[in-house]
């Protein structure tokens, strides 16, 4: 069999750090032929052009075809699975929201373009901030597409958490299980560690020995860690003088790799329409800690949340209610 995938903003960075390695099986495993479908705007055309000729270099021998189009009717008929990437990236000293109106307007035509063409068991994840409101624009354009195969990329931030605790307890990153990434890609976001375990304890306990007591635990959590992680797209702006690019890629192809074969270690982070859970208002796509189950996210239901955590996630549902208010006055609702 072969799987239809198209990529928006394919001549752009994170398109270029995808094709290859979903070329190469990184996303579907070897066996799995793919035919990859390049979204650009007119001046991004050459860019894409030029990866297609590179894709035909690698001569990969699950790559199928490779078509590159600036009509999002093509790029999206058949398509199974869609990487929708295509949209402006921030630069130094701008906050995500600033991006709404600049990004928000792709994704209505784009989500119509998905309701006409794509195959029925499509799969869309939204890397282009700001992500999840994107994210709830293509899907409230798309009526007759199942709303949940709407999704928002997370999972970077989720790896973040992840690398920041491996690093700290000096354990390799597949030990660490079950974080959570709650709410907004955007310095709201709260990366929760209340569940997470190592080698089965608990990251609170080991927290709490390595910093001498939960109150010092605690005050790492709330002065270094969630900071470190929420504002860590700045950070790589700052340092590399542009917006993350292979950690997004990679973190885009876990997510849907996940999706379609299931989560392995635990649960992992995903940005969906709520379903009410967790008091996030039904519809908004909110980050939660969600399981892959035969080819299916399902939130992870019934984890306590205590007044650390609680007021932290209100928070950020709050950013997505205004981000929601925003757009709608806007006009891209
Ligand atoms: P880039 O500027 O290198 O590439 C973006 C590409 O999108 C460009 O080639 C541009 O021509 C194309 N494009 C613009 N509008 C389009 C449209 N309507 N249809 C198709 N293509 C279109 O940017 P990048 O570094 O690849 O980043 C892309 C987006 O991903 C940015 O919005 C960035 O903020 C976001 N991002 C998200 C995450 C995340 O974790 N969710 C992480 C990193 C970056
Ligand atoms: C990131 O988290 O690296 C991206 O969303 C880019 C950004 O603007 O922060």
């Amino acid at each position: 069999m072969t799987t239809t995938i198209t990529i928006t903003g394919a001549g752009g960075q994170i398109g270029y750090a995808l094709l290859f390695r979903i070329a190469a099986g990184d996303l579907l495993g070897p066996d799995e032929r793919v035919r990859l479908k390049l979204l650009e705007i007119p001046q991004g055309l050459r860019g894409a052009e030029g990866a297609a000729l590179e894709l035909q270099d690698g001569a990969f021998g699950l790559l199928e075809s490779v078509d590159v189009t600036d009509d999002a009717g093509v790029a999206f008929d058949g398509t199974n699975i869609a990487f929708l990437v295509g949209s402006r990236p921030r630069t130094a000293g701008m906050e995500r929201g600033d991006l709404l109106a600049a990004n928000g307007g792709i994704f209505g035509p784009q989500g119509q373009a998905l309701n006409a063409g794509a195959a029925d068991d499509v799969r869309i994840v939204v890397v282009g901030n700001p992500a999840n409101t994107n994210a709830l624009i293509a899907a409230a354009h798309a009526p007759d597409i199942p709303s949940e195969r709407f999704t928002a990329l997370t999972r970077l931030d989720h790896n973040r958490a992840v690398g920041q605790l491996s690093t700290l307890l000096g354990v390799p990153a597949s030990e660490v299980r079950d974080v959570t990434i709650w709410g907004n890609h955007s310095a709201t976001q709260f990366p929760d560690v209340a569940h997470a375990t190592v080698g089965g304890r608990g990251v609170p306990e080991l927290l709490a020995e390595r910093f001498g007591g939960e109150v010092a635990a605690r005050a790492w959590l709330a002065d270094e860690f969630i900071p470190r992680v929420a504002k860590r797209g700045a950070e790589i702006i700052e340092v590399r003088g542009s917006s993350s690019v292979a950690s997004a890629a990679n973190a885009a192809i876990d997510h849907v790799r996940d999706w379609v074969h299931g989560t392995q270690n635990g649960w992992t982070s995903v940005a969906l329409p709520s379903d009410g859970s967790y008091d996030v208002p039904a519809g908004l796509v909110s980050s939660f800690p969600a399981r892959s189950v035969d080819g299916a996210w399902q939130i992870v239901r019934d984890l306590d949340l205590d007044d650390f955590a609680a007021p932290r996630i209100a928070a950020s549902v709050a950013e997505l209610v205004e981000e929601r208010e925003a757009v709608r006055t806007l006009g891209l609702l």
